[in-house]
């Protein structure tokens, strides 16, 4: 079964060719960074019109890797929700009409679960039950996977995403954009103990995040030294701050594994290809605890997951209707 992977929900257009869910044929990737960069963030009328232009040639170029032609397709896999309106309904009528033309199946896919995917694409014998982390730009989800397809989201941010907080706290550091990977690689020189932050704390038992305290104080510690005319320890703020996320995450997922009885915890999303976030969890796991990452490239945005999750859908006859609307708001 050979699939076509289709993802546009975001700043990334991307298109990959995916053999039996298990063998990447061509992976292509083309971020818009460089457009966003000026205005420090994305622009959603932007994207939308930048996923117009690259995608058919992404999707020519993805082809031309995997060695393939339109008509060895079996199936054209796309990311449906959640993301940006305009963004998704690029690459979702790109795909309608391949399926159309080509008589294929369509598999309509949920962007969060393709991040957890990339997790079965690389580790081919992982198998629920399984607790999942989906840490990205917009996201930071927190399932229980008692088995094939059956999700239970056990918590979710209560304001900002964990992606979107690191790259709030690069801008507050000036220290550009996107601000995840320019955070991490600040820190590495930085002392993780030398500012105090706020862990965040809620009076009920629950499995929900939130990040914006510990963004903030990050920035009322640099506004502070700023009135003093102090230079701002860039370093060793974003030391701090990451730790505190890593620990902030750490607690809660491996709460969430002892709850659900599971030996195994995956995680997804840009913000887990961080590797002292992966370092972090790995050195802080209890006993007979597992934890999967996917490679770097396979935790930002890209289509091979995406059309890797498609292939037990299709296997199991659960394709999607030409209706296929986008759901910038879904869920697990
Ligand atoms: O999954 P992704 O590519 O797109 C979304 O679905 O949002 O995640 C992008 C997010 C951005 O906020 C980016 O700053 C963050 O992931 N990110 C990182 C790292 N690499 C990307 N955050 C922390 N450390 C990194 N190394
Ligand atoms: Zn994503």
């Amino acid at each position: 079964m050979v699939i076509l992977g289709i993802e546009t929900s975001c700043d990334e257009t991307a298109a990959a060719v995916v053999e039996d869910g298990k063998r990447i044929l061509s992976n292509v990737v083309s971020s818009q960074i460089e457009l966003h960069r000026q205005f420090g963030g994305i622009v959603p009328e932007l994207a939308s019109r930048s996923h117009l232009e690259r995608i058919i040639p992404i999707i020519e170029q993805g082809l031309i890797e995997a060695k393939m032609r339109l008509e060895d397709l079996d199936c054209i896999a796309v990311t449906f929700g959640p993301g940006l309106l305009g963004s998704l309904l690029v690459g979702l009528t790109v795909a309608k009409g391949m399926s159309y033309a080509l008589r294929v199946p369509l598999v309509g896919i949920n962007h969060l679960e393709a991040h957890l995917y990339a997790n079965f694409l690389t580790h081919p014998h992982l198998r629920p039950p399984l607790v999942g982390l989906v840490i990205s730009g917009g996201h930071t989800e927190l399932v229980y996977l008692s088995g094939e397809r059956n999700y239970q989201l056990l918590g979710s941010t209560r304001d900002d995403a964990v992606g979107e907080a690191f790259d709030k706290v690069a801008r507050i550091l000036n220290l550009g954009y996107p601000g995840g990977p320019l955070v991490e690689k600040a820190a590495r020189e930085g002392d993780s103990h030398s500012v105090p932050l706020p862990s965040v704390h809620f009076k009920e038992d629950t499995f929900d995040f939130s990040f914006s305290g510990i963004k903030t104080a990050v920035l009322y510690y640099v506004m502070n030294l700023e009135k003093k005319g102090v230079s701002i320890p860039t370093a060793d703020l974003a030391a701090s701050f990451q730790e505190k996320v890593a620990e902030v995450l750490t607690e809660r997922v491996f709460k969430a594994a002892s709850l659900k009885e599971v030996d195994r915890i995956v995680l997804g999303g840009g913000v887990s290809s961080n590797l002292f976030l992966r370092s972090f969890l790995e050195k802080e796991k209890p006993k007979g605890l597992k934890v999967f990452f996917p490679p770097p490239s396979l935790c930002t945005d890209n289509a091979a997951m995406v059309a890797a999750c498609a292939y037990p859908k299709l296997k199991a006859g659960l394709t999607s209707p030409p209706s296929l609307d986008a759901l910038p708001n879904l869920n697990f």
